[in-house]
């Protein structure tokens, strides 16, 4: 088994961000994975330059964790039993769900992502990545490149639906990046069926919105936008009514699904001390898009 060095790491610094957020839930192997990818430490250089420390950043734990619950919860409640994720990061969300047999996972990144990923689940498992369970497959697939998504999805069953997902990816693709991405998860809908099932649409209004959740929430998208070295506000859809007709214009309908629901335990809250009008406010205004073919 190869050891996981972390010393030369190409995982993006958002996701050991996000990574380390979610460590403070009680999503599985979310600790692990923040540990293994010394997340701590990349957080604290990404915003040393803006002049905060990790801890200041920790109103996106919550965020983070109700995002990552409301997925796992639609797949389920979808009854598709074939997921395909994109831009996975180190989040692991296919080694939580494939303890339940029916489910087959495909799990993908950019190819050095998927790699140092790889020997995060060794490390976790003591066995080969692709070993660990035979419904799960971990592969690398460049969203912008269809013929990596066709390899990928050669892995699923063509006789059944697919939940295409991911979270935190379309944010930071320009407009011409998330039509051609667009059009590259639609082909695969029209190969299986199913559903695309994302968080990622946010509308300009809401990105502005983010500024004014902290006084340091400024300061993290601006460190955000110097490491993606992407402009999240501008390539943005205006609103929903723009972003439905571009829908619309790519043969696609959506519903828009709150990601919070009843029952669902924001583990991160007690963590890191969110106020809780905070959280209500998130409770109310995180959703989720499950986008489907217009028949
Ligand atoms: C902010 S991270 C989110 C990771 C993960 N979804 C999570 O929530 O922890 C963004 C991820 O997108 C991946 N990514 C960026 N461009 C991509 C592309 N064109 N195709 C596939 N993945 C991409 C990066 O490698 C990174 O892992």
């Amino acid at each position: 088994m190869n050891q996981f060095n972390a010393d030369h790491s190409l995982i993006s610094p958002t996701a050991k961000l996000v990574a380390w957020w979610r460590s403070f839930s009680d999503i599985p192997y979310a600790k692990e994975s923040s540990d293994l990818s010394h997340a701590y430490a990349a957080v604290k250089e990404m915003m040393a330059p803006h002049g905060i420390a990790p801890e200041q950043t920790l109103w996106g734990a919550p965020i983070l964790e109700i995002r990552y619950k409301s997925l796992f919860r639609e797949i389920k409640n979808s009854g598709i039993k074939q997921v395909l994720e994109c831009a996975s990061g180190i989040s692991l969300r296919g080694l939580a769900m494939t303890t339940d047999p029916t489910i087959r996972y495909i799990e993908t990144d950019l190819p050095g992502i998927t790699q140092e990923k790889m020997r995060i689940v060794e490390t976790i498992t003591g066995k080969p990545a692709n070993d660990v369970r035979p419904n799960l497959i971990f592969a690398e697939a460049n969203v912008l490149d269809v013929t990596d998504l066709d390899k990928a999805a050669a892995y699923l069953d063509p006789k059944k639906p697919v939940a295409i997902i991911h979270e935190g990816l379309f944010h930071y693709f320009s407009r011409k990046e998330k039509i051609a991405a667009t059009r590259n998860i639609k082909s695969l809908l029209k190969k299986f069926g199913g559903a695309w099932i994302n968080p990622d649409f946010e509308f300009q209004s809401t990105i502005s919105d983010w500024t004014q959740i902290s006084a340091d929430s400024k300061k993290v998208l601006s460190a955000i936008a110097e490491a993606t070295g992407r402009a999240m506000l501008s390539e943005a859809f205006e609103n929903e009514h723009e972003f439905k007709d571009f829908l619309k214009s790519e043969g696609l309908q959506c519903e828009r699904i709150l990601q919070f629901s009843a029952g669902m335990q924001i583990s991160t809250a007690k963590a890191t001390s969110v106020p809780e009008a905070m959280l209500d406010a998130l409770r109310k205004s995180l959703v989720l898009w499950k986008i489907t073919l217009i028949p």
